[in-house]
């Protein structure tokens, strides 16, 4: 059966693919560490969170209600994997999906996450055609809520202590961009690669 997902995306310095079996030793090794894990979803991953998620993601499409499609994000330079990033479809409206990412402490600051998004951003609203695409923020976390603002998501919410999370009252950002103000931003498409310094 073919796939909507054109596997892979390309940006100048990277690739956007599938998760793949031999994935499972780069994707543990940064997802394990402390400060990648401490404004995430899980408080620990081990080789058998690992197995799980690229198991999961063996047959997934993205735009499934309900799920999230992960992505590898590999280096060209290097044929190395320093990330991933994943799209969660909406259960109550398909045409809206939420973005997250994660990379290895060794890959960021060199704009790779701006690279990374802004070349799925171009994939969700060109080739999905999707309305909008959200993403939420720990409010103490000012590198991922700079890269949403770098990349043109408004912030729509800032949700003060609203949730008991890893021993504390978590406060959140939610970020919010449309498909019109992408294409305004980036006419015609195609991830950039933005010069350093650019907010
Ligand atoms: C959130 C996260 C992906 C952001 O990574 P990042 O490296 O800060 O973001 P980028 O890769 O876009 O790099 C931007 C930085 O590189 C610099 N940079 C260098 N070259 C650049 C280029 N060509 N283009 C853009 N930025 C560039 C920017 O100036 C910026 O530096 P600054 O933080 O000192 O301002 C990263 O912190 C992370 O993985 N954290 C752990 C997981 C997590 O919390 N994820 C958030 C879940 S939503």
């Amino acid at each position: 059966m073919s796939s909507v997902f054109p596997n892979p995306l390309s940006s100048p310095r990277l690739l956007l693919r599938r998760l793949q079996s031999g994935d499972d030793t780069a994707l543990c090794s940064y997802r394990s560490l402390p400060e990648v894990a401490r404004y995430q979803g899980w408080e620990s991953f081990g080789p058998d969170d690992t197995a799980r998620l690229i198991e999961s993601q063996s047959h997934s499409e993205p735009g499934v209600p309900g799920t999230w499609f992960q992505l590898a994000i590999v280096e060209r330079a290097t044929e190395s994997m320093v990330g991933d990033c994943g799209l969660h479809c909406r259960q109550d409206d398909l045409r809206q999906m939420e973005v997250g990412i994660t990379l290895a402490p060794s890959h960021q600051g060199l704009g790779y996450a701006t690279e990374a998004l802004g070349c799925l951003l171009d994939f969700v609203f060109g080739t999905l055609g999707k309305h909008r695409i959200s993403a939420v923020t720990d409010a103490e976390n000012p590198a991922a809520a700079s890269l949403f603002r770098r990349l043109g998501f408004r912030q729509e919410a800032h949700f003060v202590e609203h949730r008991w999370y890893k021993g504390y009252w978590d406060s959140e950002f939610v970020f919010g961009l449309l498909k019109r103000e992408w294409e305004l931003r980036s006419p015609g498409g195609g991830a950039r690669v933005l010069p350093h310094g650019h907010r």
